[in-house]
């Protein structure tokens, strides 16, 4: 079924960003996922975007309670396309629901408190780690030169399979 609509949650930007994208490419109105009464109605079929963190699709859980959701769009510092498995294993998203992984960005100083201590912690760990490997894949050199340099992966041909998906699904 085609969802009526693009409901999102964004922390620093980036996934609030490709959301609005999307609703350019498909003309589908677009909403953060806030409280209730706001947004579309309960029950209706939605796209839904949330940021990844340590691996959890931020606001799925909400977004399933309250709608019907067609496809999940996860928004992480992989490579686009990438950590599949991981994603939907770790949200236990069922196995029909059709998931994508969006390559967002990365900005410390966009991020405050504790989420601001993690990605420090985690920049010195897994960047360490990540650069003293002899062999990265492509997937670990992205995921390195954003913790590192920081930066934004946000671009229209990232979401060139949603697309497709969207297109391709009856009404
Ligand atoms: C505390 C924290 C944990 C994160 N964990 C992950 C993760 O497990 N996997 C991943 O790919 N990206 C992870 N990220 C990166 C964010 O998902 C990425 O920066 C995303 O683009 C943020 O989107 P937003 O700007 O919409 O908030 C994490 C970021 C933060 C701040």
């Amino acid at each position: 079924m085609k969802p009526i609509a693009i409901v999102y949650t964004s922390n620093t930007g980036y996934t609030g960003q490709y959301a609005a994208l999307l609703g350019q490419q498909t003309g589908l109105p677009v909403y953060p996922l806030s409280g209730p009464g706001e947004g579309p109605a309960a029950g209706s079929p939605v796209l839904y975007l949330g940021w990844l963190m340590a691996g959890t699709v931020q606001g799925y859980a909400k977004a399933a309670k309250r709608y019907r959701v067609q496809a999940v769009c996860a928004v992480g510092m992989g490579a686009t396309g990438s950590q599949l498995e991981d994603v939907r294993k770790t949200n236990k998203l069922p196995p029909e629901l059709p998931l994508f992984t969006l390559q967002g960005g990365f900005d410390l100083q966009k991020l405050r408190g504790v989420y601001r201590l993690m990605m420090v912690v985690m920049a010195k760990t897994a960047g360490k780690a990540l650069a003293g490997k002899q062999e990265r894949s492509p997937d670990e050199d992205a995921m390195l030169e954003l913790l590192t340099h920081g930066g934004s992966h946000v671009c229209a041909e990232n979401l060139a399979a949603v697309l497709a998906w969207y297109q391709s699904e009856p009404q």
